[in-house]
């Protein structure tokens, strides 16, 4: 299977420049699954929760939409994160549409700094989608930082965990290394590059999106400051097989009567 990470520098609140922009960047590269940033077409910093709720959209709607026939088109699944507007608020979201019509649909579990101050937090939990014979689990950028939302996208079947970002800490493309091989996952950290400035508060993302292996190889290692898109091939046996020695399993090895 091959894997295209894709890194943009979206422009705040250019929805249609920025889609097309991303369109550009899919069809620069053939892949199997395409793992693009957090808020991709939106920008990140919100001021108000009007705001955010004009620049959100309709997870049925027609920008979504958009992504569903970019998926068909391609023959391809394609992992994103958007704004979502919803009856109670915005979630800061993340799907994946597949090239079959279907989706699976994500909300931010752990937010951000100000994000909290505009967004719901998640309330759907981690989940996985089996499409092409490969199992696809989505997380969203800061979920990182806190081990059981890749753990449990693990062991609820996850070969690859995509993870749209949009990092401005340095840790995460380190860290990715420790959490693929401790869960035997392929990790497809997607992260947004450039700076937005809104209101005095300029915020830089680092760029450097990575494809980590079970192994740990930095299968893709893109730039830190420039667009990009790039594909790698991935073995999914490698995720399947979470022996590691012939006496050492590292999901039958847990031993969670000591985890509380
Ligand atoms: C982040 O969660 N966007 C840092």
């Amino acid at each position: 299977m091959r894997i295209a990470l894709i890194q943009n520098q979206p422009l705040f609140g250019a929805v249609e420049s920025n889609l097309n922009r991303l369109l550009t960047l899919i069809e620069s590269v053939d892949a199997d699954l395409y793992v693009l940033p957090e808020l991709c077409f939106s920008g990140y910093q919100f001021l108000s929760t009007d705001e955010l709720r004009s620049l959100a959209v309709d997870p049925d709607g027609a920008v979504i939409g958009w992504f569903r026939q970019a998926a068909c088109d391609r023959k391809a699944s394609i992992a994103f994160g958007y704004p979502e507007r919803a009856a109670d608020g915005c979630y800061n979201a993340a799907m994946i549409v597949t090239s079959d019509g279907r989706d699976l649909r994500y909300r931010k579990t752990h937010l951000f700094y100000k994000e909290k101050e505009f967004f719901l937090p998640g309330d759907r939990g981690f989940n996985v989608i089996e499409w092409g014979g490969v199992r696809i689990g989505l997380a969203v950028c800061f979920d990182w930082y806190f081990p059981e939302s890749f753990r449990t996208l693990a062991l609820k079947g996850a070969d690859i965990i995509a993870h749209c970002s949009n990092l401005v800490m340095p840790y995460c493309q380190q860290a990715d290394f420790a959490r693929a091989l401790e869960n035997r996952v392929y990790i497809a950290t997607a992260n947004r590059i450039g700076s937005e400035e809104r209101d005095g508060e300029k915020l830089t993302f680092t760029g450097g999106s990575v494809l980590v292996s079970p192994r740990g190889e930095y299968l893709l290692n893109l730039p830190k400051d420039a667009e990009a898109a790039e594909v790698a091939v991935i073995d999914i046996a490698l995720a399947r097989e979470k022996k590691i020695n012939r006496y050492n399993d590292i999901v039958a090895d847990r031993r969670p009567e000591f985890y509380r």
